[in-house]
């Protein structure tokens, strides 16, 4: 059994530990962490997962940006404590927090990573979708939540600037007590079958 939480800012210097942990060094030199700096995350779809010991196992976060003017969801970093890599909660988490931005109502949503373990979810290659370099473009991956959201959405990816869409991410990120939002799940392991969102 685990409790499924959204990250609190208790939790962020432990999952900060685990992300070191299952990521080379440097890794907010990526450039994926220019576009999220200063920006809010969406703190609703940062989610951990706790074992019976209250450690965090894993975690998925999210921030948004934009691409052609539209709003887009850059998920990102997951990562699952290498103990605990091929139960299955890599998956849990990835489509318990897509099925979450679906009702949240995200439209799209991108990532920079493996298109073998992304392509289960439902991710293909966004030909046109430009990160800032250096990212190999094979590794540029979307998935539509909406029916043809990535149709003729193309150009550079950029930070999130809209002042009303950051504050509107700061109030619900201050305001939600989201340590309430936790729940006992217990994932199943080793599947990779149900819907894609
Ligand atoms: C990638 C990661 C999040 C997957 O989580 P997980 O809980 O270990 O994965 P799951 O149990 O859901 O899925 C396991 C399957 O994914 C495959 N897989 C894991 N990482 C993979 C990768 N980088 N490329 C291709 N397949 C991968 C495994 O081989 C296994 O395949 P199988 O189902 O055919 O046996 C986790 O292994 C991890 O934290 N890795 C280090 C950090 C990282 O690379 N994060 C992703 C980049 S943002």
């Amino acid at each position: 059994m685990y409790e499924l939480c959204p990250e609190t800012d208790e939790d962020t210097p432990e999952i900060e530990a685990l992300m070191d942990l299952c990521f080379a060094p440097g890794r907010t030199a990526l450039s994926s962490y220019r576009l999220r700096e200063g920006v809010p995350r969406v703190a609703p779809l940062c989610l951990c997962l706790r074992d019976d010991g209250d450690a965090v196992v894993a975690a998925i976060r999210y921030w948004p940006v934009r691409v052609d003017g539209r709003p887009v969801l850059l998920l990102g970093p997951v990562a699952v404590h290498p103990t605990a890599q091929g139960e299955g909660l890599g998956a849990f988490l990835m489509r318990e927090s897509l099925s979450r931005a679906a009702d949240m109502g995200w439209a799209r949503v991108m990532l920079v990573g493996d298109a073998p373990y992304y392509g289960r979810f439902g991710f293909t290659r966004l030909d046109g979708v430009v990160m800032p370099p250096p990212t190999n473009p094979d590794r540029v991956l979307g998935l539509e939540l909406v029916p043809d959201a990535w149709v003729d959405v193309r150009g550079d990816v950029r930070r999130e600037e809209s002042p009303g869409v950051r504050a509107a991410l700061a109030e619900i990120e201050a305001t939600v007590d989201l340590r309430q939002a936790c729940i006992e799940v217990e994932p199943r392991t080793g599947t990779d079958e149900g819907a894609c969102p």
